[in-house]
């Protein structure tokens, strides 16, 4: 017992007198350490016949104790130390100047989705999402594009390995497969956008395999083809901030749709620039259309009661149209000079995004 009286006064001396956080460490290996000098001696305990080990167990059990113990009061005292004499030698430089920081900017793909997805907000339209990897039923069956439809050469598909059963997932080719997720789980009325992604096997000036769009559906008891022209009128004289830009409703064609159109804006080509506004050239900005009955068939709903319109436009295309970015590749080049120049500061909004301005 004297021995061990001994040992808790050397020890707690030698954790007393470490003057830093190295020495402390050290006297905190050299006593409980794998090879340590307390270490050792409980070790020891397991030699001893039960007598002797019951006197010295925990007494030996003890000191440790009492040594660590010391051992992290030592290091809470060494670290106010530590910080008591940083604080006395900082200084705050008041007259420093402050420093640049990169401050980061929003690309102009998410500033036009934002801007689009708050005018059709203000009409009332609410967001709705759907998978980027998609089946053939929701991004071409469902949508009136049977197996051999020359609509779907058009799509230029990125496909997955097919599974077991051979059906293939893939890579939604447009945003129109959330019309069909829509109306599956939803009972009309509907009213929604849907911008998103979408991905075709095509890369050249005018296309990059992924790009993106926003679909509309309005699906109601009594919708027509004025609801589909005024609608989309209205979006694109808020959108482009030219309440006289002429737009025209071209017939087209989409499976999904019946009547279907393309809609074009007026715009001027004067030594190879681009204009928007009044002039004796068109630009095809979005196809849209009547929802087909057999959509709405597939979708279990009753186009004796309901109808409406969906479209769907290209958000690279009008974001080039508004912002005048010449180049469509350049969105994805990730370089960082070409974002400063075309992006948005989080704080500088350009007036639409307040939607509507009435
Ligand atoms: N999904 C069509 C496309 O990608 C656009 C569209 C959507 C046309 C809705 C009509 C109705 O080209």
């Amino acid at each position: 017992m004297d021995n061990i009286d001994a040992l808790r006064t050397e020890w707690l001396e030698r954790v007393a007198a470490a003057g830093d956080a190295a020495a402390l460490e050290q006297v905190r290996v050299a006593a409980l350490g794998r090879k340590g000098r307390l270490t050792e001696l409980l070790k020891g305990l397991g030699a001893m016949g039960l007598e002797e080990r019951r006197a010295a167990g925990p007494a030996l059990n003890g000191l440790k104790d009492a040594v660590q113990a010391a051992i992290l009061a030592r290091q809470g005292v060494l670290e106010r130390q530590a910080q008591g004499v940083r604080l006395a030698a900082e200084r705050v430089d008041v007259t420093l100047p402050v420093e640049y920081r990169a401050e980061g900017r929003i690309h102009p793909i998410s500033q036009v989705t934002d801007e689009i997805v708050a005018i059709f907000g203000d009409m009332g339209f609410t967001v709705a999402e759907g998978p980027e990897i998609e089946d053939d039923f929701h991004n071409f069956s469902a949508l009136n594009i049977p197996p051999e439809h020359p609509a779907r050469q058009e799509h230029d598909t990125f496909y997955f390995a097919p599974h077991a059963d051979g059906h293939r997932m893939l890579l939604r080719t447009h945003t129109s497969p959330v019309q069909i997720r829509t109306m599956m789980r939803h009972a009309p009325p509907h009213r929604i956008i849907a911008p998103g992604r979408t991905y075709r096997s095509d890369s050249d000036i005018t296309h990059t395999p992924m790009f993106h769009q926003v679909e509309g559906l309005v699906i109601d008891k009594v919708t027509h083809m004025g609801h589909l022209k005024g609608c989309l009128i209205e979006f694109l004289h808020a959108f482009f901030e030219l309440p006289d830009v002429p737009v025209r409703f071209r017939p087209s064609y989409f499976p999904f749709t019946e009547p279907s159109a393309e809609v074009d804006i007026g715009c001027s080509r004067k030594g190879g620039e681009l204009k928007i506004g009044a002039g004796d050239g068109w630009l095809e900005i979005l196809g849209c259309g009547m929802v087909h009955p057999n959509v709405l068939l597939n979708c279990g709903v009753d186009p004796g009661i309901y109808q409406g319109f969906a479209f769907g436009m290209g958000v690279e295309r009008v974001a080039m149209l508004k912002y005048g970015i010449p180049d469509l590749r350049t969105f994805y080049e990730s370089d960082l000079r070409w974002l400063r120049h075309y992006g948005f500061a989080a704080l500088d909004q350009p007036s639409t995004q307040g939607g509507l301005a009435r």
